[in-house]
C-alpha cells in the first residue's frame, strides 16, 4: 500500500483517545471503522461571522464542514485557543488525539518538532489556504506526516491585493485620505510624495503563482520593466507574454527596481532574506510590497529603512508573529514625510470569494483522504516522508 494514499486510523481501525480531564490517564475508545477526530485552529469571526455566514474561515462557521464531518460520524473539534501548553491546539495534538489538523495561515498553530513528537496519532496536517510554513515541514517529512495546502486558492486575492498595495504606496493614498478624515485640505503635502506607476521598474521575488499573477496585472500599466528573481525560471512563453526579465543576482534584482514585490513561501531560505544589508542595495527612495511572509522580511531593518526614507514605503499584510502585538513597530512605522505604511491585517487572500475556494478544496482533499483517493499532486507539499514541492526552497 502507498501510504501517502490510504489513511487508516490505526491498524485495528480503533482510535486511542487520551481524555485531556483525565490527566495522563488514558481512556480507550473504539471508535466505529473510518471514524476520526480532526482538529481545525481557526480564528473567532464573532459578531462577524454569526452576521456573515460567508466567513467560512472562522471557529463559528468551523469552514462549513460541521455537518457533513458529522453526518459522516466524524469527530469535529474547532478552535481558536493556539498559544501555549494549556491551548486545545497543543492539548489536542499532543493528548494523541487528533489525526487530521486542521490550520490556516490567517491565525497559524505553529506545529513545532517539538510537538511533532508528541502528535502520536497525526497523518495529515491540511491548510486552509496557501503557506504551510507554520508546520515545521521538515519534522513532517521526518515523522511521515502529510501536509497539504488547497494551492491556487487564494493566488488572484493576493495578487490584486499586491496591485492595490503598490498603487496606494507609489500614489501615497493613506496620508491623502487620513487627510480627509481629519478635515484638512493640503494638496502639496500629498502630491509632494505622489508617483505613477507607469514608467516605473517593479520586480518579484519570487514568481510562482502570485508572483506570475501580479505580473501579468501589471502589463496595462506600461511599467518601464518587470522583472524577477527566482531560481526556478519561468518558461520563456510565460516570461515573454509579460515582457519580464529575469535576474539572477538577488543584489542587482533590487538594485534595479523602483518596487519590490515579495511572492516567494517562507522557508530556510527566504526567512530574513530583505534584511539590513539587502535594503542597503535598494534604490533610495523604493517600495517594498510583501503579502508572503512578515519574516521574510526583518522587522526592525524595514521599519529603520523606512523611517530614514531609504524606503518610501512598505506595505503588506503579514507578520512576523500573529496576530500582531498592539506595539508592533509595522503598526505605525512612517517615512520622514508621514506616510508610506500600508499595513493591514493578514486578509488579503482571505476575501469572501477565496474562503468558498478553500474551504471547498479542504473539503476535497478530506474526501480524498477518507476514500483512499490520490490527492491533487498540486496540493501536496509533504508526501509520505518526502518533500514534493520544489517552492519550499531547493533541496
Ligand atoms: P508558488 O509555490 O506557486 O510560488 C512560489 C514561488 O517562489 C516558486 O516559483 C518558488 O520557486 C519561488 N521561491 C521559493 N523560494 C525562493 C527564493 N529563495 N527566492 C526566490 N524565489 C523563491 O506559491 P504561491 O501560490 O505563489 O504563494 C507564494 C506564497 O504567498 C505562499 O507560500 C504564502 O506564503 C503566500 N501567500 C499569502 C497569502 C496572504 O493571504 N497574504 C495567501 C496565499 C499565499
Amino acid at each position: 500500500l502507498n501510504r501517502s494514499h490510504i489513511p487508516t486510523s490505526s491498524s485495528n481501525g480503533d482510535t486511542t483517545l487520551l481524555s485531556p480531564s483525565l490527566g495522563s490517564s488514558r481512556v480507550h475508545m473504539s471508535y466505529p471503522w473510518g471514524l476520526r477526530p480532526i482538529l481545525a485552529i481557526l480564528y473567532n469571526g464573532f459578531k462577524a461571522a454569526e452576521e456573515e455566514p460567508r466567513l467560512l474561515g472562522t471557529v463559528e462557521n468551523r469552514l462549513g464542514l460541521q455537518e457533513w464531518l458529522t453526518s459522516q460520524g466524524h469527530e469535529f473539534i474547532v478552535s481558536s485557543s493556539k498559544e501555549g501548553p494549556d491551548s486545545d491546539f497543543q492539548k489536542h495534538i499532543t493528548d494523541v488525539r487528533a489525526e487530521i489538523l486542521i490550520t490556516t495561515p490567517f491565525h497559524p498553530g505553529y506545529l513545532t518538532a517539538d510537538l511533532f513528537e508528541k502528535a502520536k496519532k497525526l497523518k495529515l496536517c491540511v491548510t486552509a489556504g496557501v503557506g504551510s510554513d507554520h508546520i515545521d515541514l521538515n519534522a513532517a517529512v521526518k515523522h511521515k506526516v502529510q501536509v497539504l495546502e488547497v494551492s491556487g486558492s487564494n493566488v488572484v486575492s493576493v495578487a490584486e491585493h499586491v496591485i492595490m498595495s503598490m498603487l496606494l504606496l507609489v500614489r501615497n493614498f493613506v496620508p491623502a485620505h487620513e487627510m480627509i478624515e481629519r478635515g484638512d485640505w493640503q494638496v502639496s503635502d500629498i502630491a509632494r510624495n505622489a508617483f505613477d506607476l507607469e514608467g516605473k521598474v517593479v520586480g518579484t521575488i519570487g514568481a510562482g503563482r502570485i508572483g506570475y499573477r501580479v505580473l501579468q496585472r501589471l502589463v496595462p500599466f506600461d511599467c518601464k520593466e518587470l522583472l524577477y528573481y527566482d531560481y526556478a525560471a519561468l518558461p520563456q512563453a510565460a516570461a515573454d507574454a509579460v515582457k519580464a526579465r529575469r535576474v539572477e543576482d538577488l543584489k542587482e534584482f533590487v538594485s534595479q527596481c523602483d518596487v519590490v514585490t515579495v511572492n516567494c513561501p517562507l522557508h530556510e531560505g527566504t526567512k530574513g532574506l530583505v534584511n539590513e544589508e539587502l535594503l542597503s542595495h535598494f534604490k533610495k527612495g523604493a517600495w517594498l510590497v510583501n503579502t508572503a511572509r512578515g519574516a521574510i522580511c526583518d522587522k526592525d531593518a524595514v521599519a529603520k529603512a523606512l523611517k530614514s526614507g531609504h524606503l518610501s514605503g512598505y506595505a503588506g499584510d503579514v507578520w512576523n508573529v500573529q496576530p500582531a502585538p498592539k506595539d508592533h513597530v509595522w503598526r505605525t512605522m512612517k517615512n520622514p514625510l508621514g506616510g508610506g505604511n500600508g499595513m493591514v491585517p493578514h486578509y488579503s487572500g482571505t476575501t469572501l470569494d477565496a474562503q468558498t475556494r478553500y474551504a471547498n478544496g479542504v473539503k476535497s482533499i478530506l474526501e480524498n483522504y477518507f476514500d483512499n483517493k490520490s490527492q491533487e499532486p498540486q496540493n501536496i507539499i509533504v508526501g509520505l516522508g518526502k518533500y514534493e514541492t520544489k517552492a519550499y526552497g531547493q533541496r
